[in-house]
């Protein structure tokens, strides 16, 4: 018996996540898209994984150039979240400041921090891949407060429960 998609993410709904944009360059073009499975995998070496359905552009993107930059949101930016997750991939890019990472990928002025990586290896996880990087470089530029992702909506940390 498996539970209806519907409960599966009713449930989901429940746990919030960071926000990221997770970009590649494939034949001279950028790609990147909205991420929230991003997590980190390995101290030892430093692995992160991300998970990309398959049926996407950037899916056959990271698969093929076997790159990728994780750039972390902050909560100033919910507009270019929603942009890449929802714009068509020549609009995606426009107008924002970038520098190229060691790998090639774009990495976004404004974003929080960003972890370049290669790809170490790849699983099967039913319509999706998983994508473990090497980090192979990485940088924080500033210290502003992360994007939250819960309930289908956008969130900011304005208040500490505790430390
Ligand atoms: C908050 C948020 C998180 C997302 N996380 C993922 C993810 O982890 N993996 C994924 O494959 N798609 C994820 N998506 C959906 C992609 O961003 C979306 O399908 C995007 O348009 C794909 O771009 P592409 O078609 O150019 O590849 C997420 C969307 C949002 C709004």
């Amino acid at each position: 018996m498996t539970i209806s998609s519907e409960l599966f993410k009713a449930i989901m709904r429940n746990y919030p996540t960071g926000v990221a944009i997770v970009t590649t360059v494939y034949d001279n073009e950028y790609y990147g898209l909205t991420v929230n499975s991003f997590t980190s995998l390995s101290l030892d070496p430093p692995l992160v994984l991300i998970a990309i359905d398959k049926k996407l552009t950037s899916h056959e993107a990271i698969n093929k150039s076997n790159v990728y930059a994780v750039n972390i949101l902050p909560d100033d930016m919910k507009d270019l979240a929603i942009r890449f997750a929802t714009a068509p991939r020549e609009e995606r890019f426009r107008g924002l400041k970038i520098k190229t990472a060691k790998t090639g990928s774009p990495i976004i002025e404004g974003a929080i921090a960003y972890l370049d990586c290669k790809v170490a290896a790849k699983y099967p996880g039913g319509d999706h891949t998983i994508f473990i990087g090497e980090v192979i470089d990485a940088q924080v530029m500033n210290n502003k407060l992360p994007l939250i992702y819960y309930n289908r909506g956008y969130y900011s940390i304005k208040q500490t429960i505790s430390l």
